[in-house]
């Protein structure tokens, strides 16, 4: 028996005839698809998802319809009495041809099955892909990276990088979350930190060069007090972002903490890295202090030190929020009040606008209804109104996201000090080496206040630093007590 008569009497059943019919039809759909794709370029992710992954396992279904029709037959023919060996004969000119358009049909099958696997690869890495696809479960990261400075950057260039190993883990990974999303098993909110993150070593120093970090920048902060006249005040401060080249002295300054050069491990007792109780830095010399909270119902043991796992401290551990940034109520209102994109002439807007950022929604909807209708009450009739109410809501949806259960007090930014721990996690004063030097708290260590007091802005400038003022009569609170024991960033 020849070739051809082998194959089309294993063909000839209806599961592959139907398989072979329906496959058809997908990979000629699946041409159009990329011609359109290739002609306009940036279609929908969707149009991506049918075209790049359900059109290529449509066409691997039907092969597979195609192949078990003929196993099946042959199971059949071989019950039957059994077929003969197959024997290709090259002295036959119809074996030739027939083996010659195979070979030119497989190529193009191969050559095509390249391009969709490349265009799929780009796909699947593509900023719509990440964001858009699982729409609710990502709106708040797609949505908080949007607004992010690395906006114009991809998703795939911090949770990804280059390399083979991470894309395949990346997929794998990814196959459990559409499994999750589909049984609907996933964490609201996601859990933070992100276990699985790529090191920062491959993927924020692919675009930034700490090396070239340098000095102090001028920061300045207007907030508006919960009073009647949202009083504002204003701070202004060299935040000393320091760092340095390694080969040319010493590294100063916030980017001291650079792992390679200083290097900072620490043990964190709880899952999401607040409490912190045991640090070792290890400096460029390669002088290894050790420093332990006084706090003696977190100090650890000796033997707990050398079980629990430990963290070398990266760009994460202070830039946890570099693309998803949720802000709290007073911040978000203090940015907009300065802007002028609320007018901080109406009557009580911070704490009344505070409140209503705050309260607990359970859809968006029912926050921007609510927001709509207590606005309306309150500044009935005022010039101003219909601004406020856009702006209050517009600040709502850029950084809540009942849903998924997202706001600023569920993923607490690592910068600062103020409402969350921050670098007051290690820097609290009350970590000590066994020979007493502490972590510092010292006011001065990171910024050095330029100007402070009431008004919306300070000419004010010193080159010495002031002390801190705190604006509201605390007595000697704000040097013992954590800022975020008092300070939430909400009413
Ligand atoms: C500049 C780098 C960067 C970019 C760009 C970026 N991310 Fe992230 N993302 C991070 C870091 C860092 C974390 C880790 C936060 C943590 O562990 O606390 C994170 C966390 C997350 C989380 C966990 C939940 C959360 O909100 O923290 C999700 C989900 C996520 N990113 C999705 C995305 C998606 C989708 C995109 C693109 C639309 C994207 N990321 C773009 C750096 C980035
Ligand atoms: C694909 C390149 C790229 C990657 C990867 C990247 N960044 Fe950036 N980053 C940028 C660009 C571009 C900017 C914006 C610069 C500007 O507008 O001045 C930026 C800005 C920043 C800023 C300054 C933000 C501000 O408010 O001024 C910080 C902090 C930052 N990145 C941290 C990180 C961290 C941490 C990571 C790793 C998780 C990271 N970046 C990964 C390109 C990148
Ligand atoms: C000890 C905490 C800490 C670590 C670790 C850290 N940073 Fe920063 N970084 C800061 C702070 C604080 C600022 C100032 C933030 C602000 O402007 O409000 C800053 C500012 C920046 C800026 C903006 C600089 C500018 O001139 O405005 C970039 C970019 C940046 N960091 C990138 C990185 C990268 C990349 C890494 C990892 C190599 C890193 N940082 C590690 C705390 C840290
Ligand atoms: C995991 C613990 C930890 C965290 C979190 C941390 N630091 Fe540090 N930091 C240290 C240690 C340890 C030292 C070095 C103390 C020493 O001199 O041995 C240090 C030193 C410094 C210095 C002095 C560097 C110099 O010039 O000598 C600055 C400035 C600084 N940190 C800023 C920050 C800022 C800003 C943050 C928050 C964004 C922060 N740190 C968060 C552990 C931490
Ligand atoms: C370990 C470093 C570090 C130490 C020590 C430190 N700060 Fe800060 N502080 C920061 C950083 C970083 C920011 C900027 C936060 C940001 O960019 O949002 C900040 C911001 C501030 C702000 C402006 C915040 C706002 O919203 O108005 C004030 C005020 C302030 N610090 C006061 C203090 C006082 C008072 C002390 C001493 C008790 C102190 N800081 C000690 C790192 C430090
Ligand atoms: C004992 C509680 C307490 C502590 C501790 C505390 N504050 Fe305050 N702070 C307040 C109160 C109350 C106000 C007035 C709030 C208002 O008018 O809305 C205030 C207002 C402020 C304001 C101006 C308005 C605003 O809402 O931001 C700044 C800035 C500030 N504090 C910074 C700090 C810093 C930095 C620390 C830590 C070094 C700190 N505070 C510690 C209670 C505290």
């Amino acid at each position: 028996m020849s070739v051809r008569t082998k194959f089309s009497v294993l063909i000839r059943n209806w599961i592959s005839l139907f398989g072979i019919l329906m496959g058809a039809c997908a990979l000629m759909g699946g041409i159009m698809m990329i011609l359109v794709d290739l002609s306009l370029g940036n279609l929908s992710a969707y149009f991506g998802v049918v075209c790049y992954m359900l059109i290529p396992m449509a066409i691997f279904g039907c092969l597979g319809l195609v192949i078990l029709g003929m196993i099946l037959t042959h199971l059949r023919l071989k019950r039957q009495g059994g077929i003969p060996l197959m024997i290709v004969n090259f002295n036959d000119r119809g074996t030739l041809i027939r083996l010659a358009v195979f070979s030119v049909l497989a190529s193009v099958f191969i050559v095509g099955g390249v391009v969709v696997a490349y265009r799929a690869y780009h796909f699947t890495e593509s900023v719509e892909f990440c964001g858009l696809i699982c729409h609710q479960v990502m709106t708040p990261e797609y949505t908080s990276f949007r607004q992010s400075p690395h906006a114009n950057t991809s998703c795939a260039e911090c949770h990804i990088g280059s390399g083979a190993q991470w894309f395949v883990k990346a997929k794998i990974s990814g196959l459990y979350q559409v499994y999750s999303v589909l049984m609907n098993k996933y964490h609201r909110p996601i859990e933070t930190p992100v276990q699985s993150l790529r090191p920062a070593k491959d993927t924020c120093l692919t675009c930034h060069w700490p090396t070239k970090f340098f000095g102090a920048v001028l920061r300045t902060w207007t907030h508006f007090g919960s009073d009647e006249k949202n009083s504002p005040w204003t701070i202004k401060m060299l935040l000393k972002i320091g760092g340095g080249n390694p080969a040319q002295g010493q590294i100063r300054g916030i980017h001291w903490h650079m792992e390679g050069v200083n290097t900072v491990e620490y043990i964190a007792t709880d899952r999401k890295r607040m409490v912190i109780p045991w640090v070792q830095a290890t400096d460029q010399a390669g002088k290894v202090t050790v420093y332990q909270t006084e706090d003696k119902k977190l100090r650890l043991t000796d033997s707990q030190t050398a079980s629990l796992a430990r963290r070398s401290m990266d760009c994460i551990d202070c830039h946890n929020q570099p693309a998803h940034t949720y802000r709290s109520p007073n911040e978000l209102l203090d940015t907009a009040m300065t802007s002028g994109l609320l007018d901080s002439s109406l009557p009580s807007l911070k704490a009344g606008d505070a409140k209503l950022l705050s309260a607990s929604y359970k859809t968006s909807s029912e926050a921007l209804a609510a927001i709509d209708h207590e606005l309306r009450a309150k500044y009935a009739g005022n010039a101003r109104l219909d601004a406020t109410v856009r702006g209050v809501q517009s600040l709502y949806s850029g950084n809540f996201f009942p849903e998924m259960k997202v706001r600023w007090d569920e993923y607490p930014n690592h910068i600062g000090h103020k409402i969350t721990p921050g670098c007051f996690r290690c820097h609290d004063g009350e970590h000590v080496s066994e020979s007493g030097k502490r972590i510092s708290k010292d006011c001065n260590t990171c910024h050095t206040i330029l100007a402070q007091g009431p008004g919306t802005d300070l000419p004010a400038f010193t080159s010495s630093g002031l002390e801190f003022k705190h604006p509201e009569d605390i007595g000697d609170d704000w040097k013992t007590a954590r800022c975020d024991s008092c300070h939430t960033g909400s009413p």
